[in-house]
Formats: structure tokens, C-alpha cells, sequence
């Protein structure tokens, strides 16, 4: 096993075997020299700094409908929310208060927001300040609709993936949502020019080590600049809701190969990862992860915005969820820094 991390730090790649046994048989041994190694690399690129973005979760309407997702269309108890460009630009201000130099609007796929809509958003937020990033979070769009928001200022993009193995996309999506379409949006972003994050949920329903390692070869193709992993957990008005939540230490082994698979990778300790485990986010950090996504939506929607049960911070103000984070990190000997936190050329 270690001849294996060995290699996969100087090589960067293995084969589909050798990722499964790495992702199967792990022990707590083998596990601890994975994170080791993991965080040599991650201090070669980015010392003990940890950078932060300011998650606005704008809207929670959604026309898609994820089997595993809170709030997805047929969750017909969820309480929808807007926010205004106002709101979003407030969240913004105090956020750029609090030290937070990238912002992340995250939401539902909501036809509300038209790109004429989205890229007014975008302008007006490059325009207040032009010393921060922004990143978009929003789904499925066409070439065209991508490109008006990267015009706009937009400079990174999260789409995560979910599983790049075909059979299980179809198990854990309806069938108007294709993993074909998923990558095709992720090379459009990238031919455009976003700094662009791919991911998955970690134990997701009929997920296989063969699927994890199918995750590892498509990432190492697609060699994204940011990676979101985390646990999936149940949420009680979806389909999934008896199915069991992905484990902390299955999670972390996959934060420690991707660091080694894609050294420089922006690569964030989740806060799925802090809701099943009260130091889960530390512990990602100590794992290879560098980056931490604190909630800046106003805390009157914080709760309405449930991907999934018991999810954390709902009940904090940005500012304590800053200060919480800061000592977090200062707790295992790493720093929150005030920067937009791009990845290292
Ligand atoms: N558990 C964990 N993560 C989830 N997501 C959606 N639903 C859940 C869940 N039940 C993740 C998806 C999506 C991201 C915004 O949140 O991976 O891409
Ligand atoms: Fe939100 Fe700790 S990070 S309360």
C-alpha cells in the first residue's frame, strides 16, 4: 500500500486496479501515511495557508430533480426562496468586510435568474470590487450562456460531476440529466476560460470503489482546478432518505488522492464534511484539503437552503462562522488568509 501512495505521488496516475485497492483496503496505517504524504504536497504548493470562500446560496428553486437533493423540484415541503440583486451585493459587502476575497453564488437551476439577469449580478459585483473573485455555482447552461457570464467578470465554476461512471449517473439522476451533457458542460467551461471544479458525493446510493476509481480516471483527464468532495447524507424528503451516509474515513481517503493526483488542485475541506463529523472540516484540512466555504447567505434562508439533514452553520451569522473558522484553522496549526485564493500556475 505505501509502494502504491509512493507512486501515485511521484506519478500522479495508476490504473483502475490499483486506485480500487488503494480505495478498498485501506487501513488506519496505510491511511495516515496517505494524509502524510497528502499534506507534504499540499505544503509545497501552498504552506500551512488556507483560503477561503464566501458561499451565497441565492436561490433555492431548482427545475431539476436529483434523487439525493433536498431541493429538488419534487420536494414539494421545501420553502423557496429568492434573493435580490440587492441582497446578493450585501452578502457581498459583508463579506468583504469579514476578509472574504471570492464569492460563490450557488444555487438551484432557476429560470428566474436569466443570464440578463446573472450577468447584471456579475457586473455590479466585479464592479464594487474588483480585488475579488466570483465563482458560479448554477448548473447546467448552454456554451452561450457560460461564455455571457465569464464576459461579465464570473471567474471560476463549480459543477461537480457526481459519478463519471454512466450506469450509476442513471441511478442517482432522472433521466433527462445525462452524464454526457454534465462533461460537455465542463469542457465548454473550461474552452472558455473559467478556472473550472469538478466533484462528487463520497458513499452516494449504488456508488462502487469502481465508480470512485472511475471518478479518479475522469478527474485526472478532465485535470480540473478545483475538486468539491464530500459525504453524501440522507435527506428524509428525497427518494434516498433510509439510504446510509457516506463515511468520514472514505472521504478523506479520497481528499489524500486527489491532493497526490492533482497536486495543485483548490480543493476544499466541505461542510458535509463538518456535518457528519464535528471536526470533519479539520480533519479534511489535515487530508490534503486547502481551501474552507463559509456560509454568507443571509440567516434568514440559511435553513431553507437543505441539501441534506443536520447540515451545520445554519443557525450562524457569517461573522461567527468567519471567527469559528479562523480559530478551527489556528487549531491544527494552519492560517486563514485575505486573498482571492487562485491555484498556483
Ligand atoms: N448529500 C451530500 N451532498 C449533496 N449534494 C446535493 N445533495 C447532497 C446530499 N444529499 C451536493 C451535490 C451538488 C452540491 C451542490 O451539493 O454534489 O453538486
Ligand atoms: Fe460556521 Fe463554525 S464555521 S459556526
Amino acid at each position: 500500500m505505501k509502494e502504491l501512495i509512493d507512486q501515485l505521488e511521484q506519478t500522479q496516475l495508476l490504473t483502475k486496479k490499483e486506485f480500487e485497492y488503494l480505495l478498498q483496503d485501506h487501513t488506519e496505517e496505510s491511511r495516515e501515511y496517505l494524509f502524510e504524504r497528502a499534506r507534504a504536497v499540499r505544503h509545497k504548493h501552498y504552506g500551512s495557508t488556507v483560503f477561503t470562500r464566501g458561499l451565497i446560496e441565492f436561490t433555492n428553486y431548482c427545475k431539476n430533480d436529483c434523487y439525493y437533493c433536498g431541493i429538488r423540484r419534487s420536494n414539494t415541503e421545501a420553502s423557496r426562496y429568492r434573493l435580490t440583486k440587492e441582497e446578493i451585493v450585501a452578502c457581498c459587502e459583508n463579506g468583504h468586510a469579514l476578509g472574504f476575497r471570492t464569492f460563490v453564488l450557488q444555487g438551484g437551476e432557476d429560470n428566474a435568474f436569466t443570464d440578463e439577469v446573472l450577468v447584471d449580478i456579475i457586473k455590479e459585483i466585479k464592479e464594487n470590487y474588483p480585488d475579488c473573485a466570483i465563482t458560479l455555482s448554477i448548473g447546467e447552461k448552454r456554451y452561450e450562456s457560460y461564455k455571457a457570464y465569464f464576459e461579465a467578470g464570473a471567474d471560476r465554476y463549480l459543477l461537480r460531476h457526481e459519478t463519471a461512471n454512466d450506469e450509476h449517473y442513471s441511478k442517482i439522476h432522472p433521466n433527462e440529466l445525462t452524464l454526457e451533457n454534465r462533461k460537455k458542460c465542463l469542457w465548454d467551461l473550461k474552452e472558455i476560460g473559467f478556472q473550472v471544479g469538478c466533484g462528487l458525493m463520497i458513499g452516494s446510493p449504488y456508488q462502487t470503489v469502481g465508480c470512485l476509481a472511475d471518478d479518479l480516471l475522469f478527474m485526472h483527464e478532465f485535470q480540473p482546478d478545483m475538486v468539491g468532495v464530500g459525504p453524501f447524507i440522507a435527506h428524509h424528503q428525497t427518494p434516498f432518505a433510509q439510504e446510509s451516509n457516506g463515511t468520514l474515513e472514505q472521504t478523506l481517503v479520497m481528499v489524500g488522492i486527489v491532493r497526490l493526483m492533482l497536486p495543485k488542485v483548490l480543493l476544499p475541506a466541505t461542510t458535509a464534511l463538518g456535518t457528519i463529523a464535528p471536526n470533519g472540516r479539520e480533519l479534511g484540512i489535515l487530508a490534503g484539503a486547502n481551501v474552507v466555504m463559509p456560509n454568507l447567505s443571509p440567516i434568514n434562508v440559511r435553513r431553507k437552503y437543505m441539501l441534506y439533514d443536520n447540515k451545520i452553520c445554519t443557525g450562524d451569522e457569517a461573522a461567527e462562522c468567519r471567527v469559528c473558522m479562523d480559530n478551527r484553522m489556528k487549531s491544527i496549526g494552519y492560517e486563514l488568509v485575505v486573498d482571492r485564493g487562485d491555484r498556483v500556475k
